[in-house]
């Protein structure tokens, strides 16, 4: 069942294969992983990434340096940066998110029944393009007897704040993923759909991770903003040049090979996916501007500004002319700041439960990752 809720949010209250352990590296640099092509663990990882990640030491591996931005290098359909400015933008936007869902996830009657100490189980997390890692670390601090595992091209995390029942793989979420079949209770993905060349098969992907009868929770939200018509100004005109910037960035993501536009009909894809049951999805419109109070609204602000410079080099390598992307930008900041405007972003949110007979489908005739 599809129970769509939309409101408008105004109230905040409401590898290679490095399989040596560096021997100089913290104990607690030693949760991350890289996944080599080759073989797997008991526990789901690779053999070969029982590896600690040492940045000093592996970041010219994994990180490559542009237009003074840093970059993931395993797969650069992915556009956006993997640096300190952005992942401090995920964190203020991982705040903001669990205001809109009410904490971390939806369904939490659900996940806190999946996730329940129960004695002789185990219990798994596993969070597809974890980017900081707020969300899986809250995760492993809520529920201390889970494993969970990140997985992402480029992950920021910070290794002090890692929980021990927290690890993370360096991976491609567009692989597979076969070593993770049938393993979790709960699978998560947010705000990764840049990332990804074919939606559908990724959530067929997540769903082929669960344990029958675990929850597959889905958060996406399309760069574009929107304007509710009744509050746009001059007709539209200051807001027009934003929403096209944001179009033609959307548009060169798309160009590239994203499969950007499988997220406007997210509902869809899990309502249609057979193997999926008590399907429940709603969509949170989120202020962007002072204008929806300083807290949700202000923080949106900052960082869709944030966003719109990550998104600059998108343009100048779709070919956009450098002072034409510097003025585009500058006006799209100035329209964002504006306390006329009245931008909002739309988040659709969805989880569903893998059936219970469902068994972990083998043989699914995709290559090997
Ligand atoms: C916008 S960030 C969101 C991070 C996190 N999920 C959150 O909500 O805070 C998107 C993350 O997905 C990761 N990502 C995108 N495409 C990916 C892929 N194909 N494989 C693995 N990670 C990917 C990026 O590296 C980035 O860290």
């Amino acid at each position: 069942m599809n129970a769509e809720n939309e409101e408008l949010w105004s109230d905040p209250e409401e590898t290679d294969h490095g399989s040596m352990v560096s021997m100089a590296v913290p104990e607690s640099l030693h949760n991350a992983s890289v996944l080599s092509d080759e073989a797997e663990s008991e526990d789901g990882g690779s053999e070969d990434s029982v590896l600690s990640y040492n940045f000093e030491r592996d970041g010219e591996r994994f990180f490559v340096q542009e237009e003074g931005r840093r970059y993931n290098k395993l797969n650069r359909l992915y556009p956006l940066p993997a640096d300190g400015e952005e992942w401090q933008r995920l964190s203020d936007l991982h705040e903001v998110l669990k205001l809109c869902v009410g904490g971390l996830y939806q369904a939490p009657i659900t996940v806190d029944r999946l996730l329940a100490h129960a004695e002789g189980e185990e219990k798994h997390i596993l969070d597809c393009g974890c980017g900081g890692g707020e969300w899986m670390i809250e995760m492993a601090r809520k529920f201390p007897h889970a494993k969970v595992v990140g997985v992402d091209l480029a992950p920021g995390l910070i290794w002090e704040m890692m929980p021990p029942n927290c690890r993370v793989e360096f991976d491609d979420i567009n692989k597979p993923l076969r070593h993770f079949r049938g393993k979790f209770d709960v699978v998560h993905a947010r705000s990764c759909f840049l990332g990804v060349d074919n939606y559908e098969q990724f959530l067929d992907r997540m769903v082929q991770c669960l344990k029958p009868g675990g929850i597959v929770l889905v958060v996406e939200s399309p760069l574009r903003l929107t304007v509710p018509e009744d509050l746009a100004i001059n007709g539209g005109n200051l807001e027009a040049q934003v929403i096209q910037m944001f179009q033609w960035a959307e548009d060169a993501i798309e160009g590239n090979g994203s499969d950007v536009r499988a997220i406007d009909n997210l509902q869809g894809l899990v309502e249609e996916h057979p193997l999926l049951e008590n399907k429940e999805s709603f969509v949170a419109t989120v202020p962007v501007g002072r204008w929806g109070g300083e807290h949700i609204g202000g923080l949106m602000q900052e960082n869709f500004v944030k966003l719109v410079h990550a998104l600059g080099p998108v343009l100048l390598r779709a070919g956009y002319p450098a002072p034409m992307v510097d003025q585009w930008m500058a006006s799209v900041e100035g329209a964002l700041r504006s306390p006329w405007a009245r931008f909002t972003s739309r988040w659709t949110y969805c989880c569903a439960s893998r059936v219970l007979d469902a068994e972990a489908d083998e043989d699914d005739g995709e290559e090997g990752e």
